[in-house]
């Protein structure tokens, strides 16, 4: 899915909205500014709206398992995990970002909040960088959809390979979607970092737990060789 066309702007307020169209027209909707960050983290896989928004507010020490969304806010779920090299070998170390609407299906924001991400990304959010076996968790809860629109649920993930590079990859997207037509799927799956297409399963306490490994580098247009 290109960020070019994520509808998650449709529902902001208008405010935000706003302030989403003037970002896009200051860097014409192709490139992010350059930070210090994004200078050690080069953005690839361009365009890449809100790519330089994955470095605000993130902690300085991380661990493989963030929670994300309190486990009473809506359905619980868990995704989690393995990434891999393009040889196959897992890879410690990666960061793994994620962000997504609440259960009404926006992307509300913390009081106060400030910067790029808390207009475009909300307060859902959250880093886990890989642990020996390339492991990966997120504890949060399922998204809704778009309040009146047909867009399938999602999650936005973006990989940081520190001091490398830094990129979008494909949605989790969820097999029982009633919205993830096969219309919808030939549009929005690219496969890039591996297949975002996942199925949930129930465990015991109701937790709904989705499995999605990122493979590093796939169908990421100017990814360094590593
Ligand atoms: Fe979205």
């Amino acid at each position: 899915m290109m960020k070019t066309t994520t509808t998650h702007d449709r529902t902001l307020p208008c405010s935000a909205l706003l302030v989403c169209i003037l970002l896009l027209s200051a860097c014409g909707g192709r490139t992010a500014p350059v930070t210090s960050q994004t200078e050690r983290e080069p953005i690839v896989g361009l365009p890449c709206e809100g790519c330089d928004a994955v470095f605000e507010g993130m902690p300085e020490t991380l661990g493989w398992q963030t929670r994300i969304a309190a486990a009473g806010e809506g359905q619980a779920m868990r995704i989690e995990g393995v990434v891999r090299d393009g040889t196959g070998s897992v890879v410690p170390g990666v960061i793994v970002y994620a962000y997504h609407t609440d259960a009404n299906g926006l992307y509300p924001r913390d009081e106060g909040a400030r910067g790029t991400s808390a207009y475009r990304h909300g307060r859902l959010r959250g880093w886990a960088q890989t642990g020996p076996q390339g492991e990966y968790r997120f504890d949060t809860i399922r998204p809704g959809g778009y309040p009146g629109t047909e867009e399938p649920e999602h999650v936005h993930l973006h990989v940081i390979e520190p001091g490398r590079c830094t990129y979008y990859i494909d949605d989790v997207l969820f097999e029982d979607d009633p919205r993830l037509t096969e219309g919808k799927r030939a549009q929005l799956v690219r496969g890039r970092g591996g297949n975002g297409v996942t199925s949930p399963v129930r465990d015991r306490e109701g937790t709904w737990i989705v499995a999605r490994d990122i493979l590093l580098g796939e169908k990421i247009p100017g990814y360094p060789p590593r």
